[in-house]
């Protein structure tokens, strides 16, 4: 974090794949104790072993963040035996329309909310009181390009995931003032699971290694908000400037939805 030393306990969900993996190999260190979080155990545990062999010291738990009551007495189990310095709410899922523009099932938009907002402030709220009285802390949101400019066949992940980066906006000014640090990760496409199962055009993809490391660097630099790539993010803000039936015009152009089958 900003104040220039790496966190001593970092808790990360979403931790037994893709940017979440990637995050705690990046964070894995001697010195450095990790909460890494997921349904997978095996796959945690994988991640966990990764982690260990670094020379950090590792504690994992299967439990899905929709489990607010769990995840929140997990979380300040782990707090009060050693207080936490950083939580990355990196869990996430998506869906897509469906074929032919059919709309998301009502129990995938529900899902996409109770994960990628509920389940993100679930591993957040359980610890700010106690990081309020220390007067300090990070929370990183990963949130995405995708809240800056939607995408037109994931309606429900865009929204989500603007929803998280306008908490995380609103939070920063009230959190500063007890010392807590709110980064903002909108991060473009990244070679995951995820990004593997998105049928659509995925620009100026980067691995998740180097998202990784290019988020713990802005989180060490105490950025309020991290966006990539850069090409994405000059067009993004490029196409902000420009009128709306243009802006309409290209995203038709880009994102088409297949209405044919
Ligand atoms: N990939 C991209 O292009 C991209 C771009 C921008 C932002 N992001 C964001 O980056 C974050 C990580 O995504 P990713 O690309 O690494 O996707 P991923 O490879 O599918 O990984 C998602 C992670 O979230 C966990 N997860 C999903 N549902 C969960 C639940 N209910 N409870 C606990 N953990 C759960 C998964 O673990 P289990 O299945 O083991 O539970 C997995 O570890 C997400 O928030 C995503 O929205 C991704």
């Amino acid at each position: 974090m900003s104040s220039g030393r790496a966190p001593g306990h970092v808790v990360i969900t979403g931790a037994s794949g893709g940017l979440g993996a990637a995050l705690a190999r990046r964070y894995a260190a001697p010195g450095t104790r990790l909460l890494l979080l997921a349904r997978d155990a095996a796959r945690l545990q994988q991640v966990a072993a990764d982690c260990t062999a670094r020379g950090s010291e590792v504690a994992w738990h299967s439990c899905d963040v929709r489990d607010a009551a769990a995840l929140g007495a997990l979380l300040q189990t782990a707090d009060a035996a050693s207080p936490v310095d950083l939580v990355i709410a990196n869990a996430g899922i998506e869906a897509s329309l469906g074929p032919g523009g059919a709309p998301e099932p009502l129990a995938a938009v529900q899902a996409q909310i109770d994960v990628n907002l509920a389940g993100a402030l679930g591993c957040i709220l359980p610890l700010l009181p106690a990081m309020q009285a220390r007067r300090r802390g990070g929370l990183v949101l990963i949130s995405s390009l995708a809240a800056l400019e939607p995408l037109a066949d994931q309606p429900t992940y865009c929204a989500t995931k603007a929803a998280l980066l306008t908490w995380g906006e609103a939070a920063r000014p009230w959190l500063k003032r007890f010392g807590i640090q709110v980064t903002v990760a909108c991060p473009g496409f990244i070679a995951t699971g995820m990004s593997t199962r998105y049928t659509g055009w995925r620009p100026f993809e980067w691995s998740a290694d180097k998202a990784a490391g290019t988020i713990a660097a802005a989180v060490a630099k105490g950025r309020s908000r991290i966006s990539f790539p850069w090409p994405l993010v000059a067009l993004i803000r490029l196409g902000k400037l420009a009128p709306g039936p243009l802006r309409e015009w290209v995203r038709d152009l880009l994102f088409k939805v297949d209405v044919a089958s």
